[in-house]
């Protein structure tokens, strides 16, 4: 079993509160804005941004349109208003989150801001894929839809396609997935760049191609308007998409973005 981060080094930033400076959060300390600040800018934030609201209008068009209100989000991260819980928990009292992390600070930063109901935030490694299906089978409805959100957070894993592979193998017929990659097919050496200055500062980001993203999702039907960047999906298809886009969508952002379901 892989064990999550149970204890915090101080003397180096947080991959999580760095994450979560990029996304336009205030959870980082010095250390964090050393290495985020000269990103904010960067193509790298810029994509990672508009994934993040890819994520929540995927996930509030599976609640309108499939009836989805139970989604497990892989990689949660400092939460962010709008979460995945309060866009699921906006429909019913029935809705159920289950919030993962294998970062210390993130998870419990996260328990301690929870509010939605039925919901619960777990400290897991999700690399150890039996623990993931083991929080899945204590908190879900198995007789009710199911999602699982890994947007943002495999581009932290150094065997991304192993860990989904054995994780879509387990999961039941019918299960959605919500996916975003940051991709390194697109804006070439900006996201080179800033991956080399995450690795400087001990953060691993491992960038993928189309055609490995579209490996990796090869199992799911991917629902229209399929792999495609994430600010080009279901672009107006929100009340919860308010964060001001950085930039005019003029151009292609350096990542991919899908929403899919494995075949029943
Ligand atoms: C970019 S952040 C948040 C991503 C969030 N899903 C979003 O859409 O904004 C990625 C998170 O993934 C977490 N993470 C990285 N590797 C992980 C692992 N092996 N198991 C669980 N969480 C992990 C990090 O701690 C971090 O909080």
């Amino acid at each position: 079993m892989t064990a999550p981060n149970q204890t915090v080094d101080a003397s180096r930033p947080n991959s999580a509160r760095v994450c979560n400076v990029l996304l336009g959060g205030i959870d980082g300390y010095e250390l964090e804005l050393l290495v985020a600040k000269p990103l904010l800018d960067s193509q790298l934030t810029i994509a990672m941004r508009k994934a993040r609201r890819f994520a929540r209008r995927a996930v509030e068009h599976l609640r309108n349109q499939h009836q989805v209100n139970q989604v497990v989000e892989l990689g949660c991260g400092f939460q962010l208003s709008p979460d995945i819980g309060e866009i699921t928990a906006d429909a019913s009292s029935t809705a159920r989150t289950v919030y993962i992390d294998n970062d210390l600070l993130a998870a419990t930063h996260a328990r301690a801001l929870l509010t939605e109901p039925n919901s619960v935030v777990s400290e897991v490694n999700l690399t150890d894929v039996t623990a993931v299906l083991a929080e899945i089978t204590a908190v879900m409805d198995s007789t009710a839809p199911l999602a699982v959100c890994l947007s943002g957070t495999a581009e932290l894993l150094a065997d991304a396609p192993a860990v989904l592979h054995a994780l879509t193998s387990q999961l039941r017929p019918g299960t959605w997935i919500v996916f975003s990659h940051i991709a390194d097919d697109v804006a070439g050496n900006d996201i080179s760049s800033a991956v080399a200055a995450l690795g400087d500062a001990g953060i691993a980001f491992h960038p993928r191609d189309r055609d490995t993203i579209t490996a990796m999702l090869a199992p799911y039907r991917l629902g229209a308007p399929g792999l495609i960047a994430p600010h080009r999906w279901r672009p107006t298809d929100t009340a919860h998409d308010t964060l001001r886009p950085l930039h005019p969508d003029t151009w292609d952002l350096a990542a991919y973005a899908a929403l899919g379901q494995l075949p029943h």
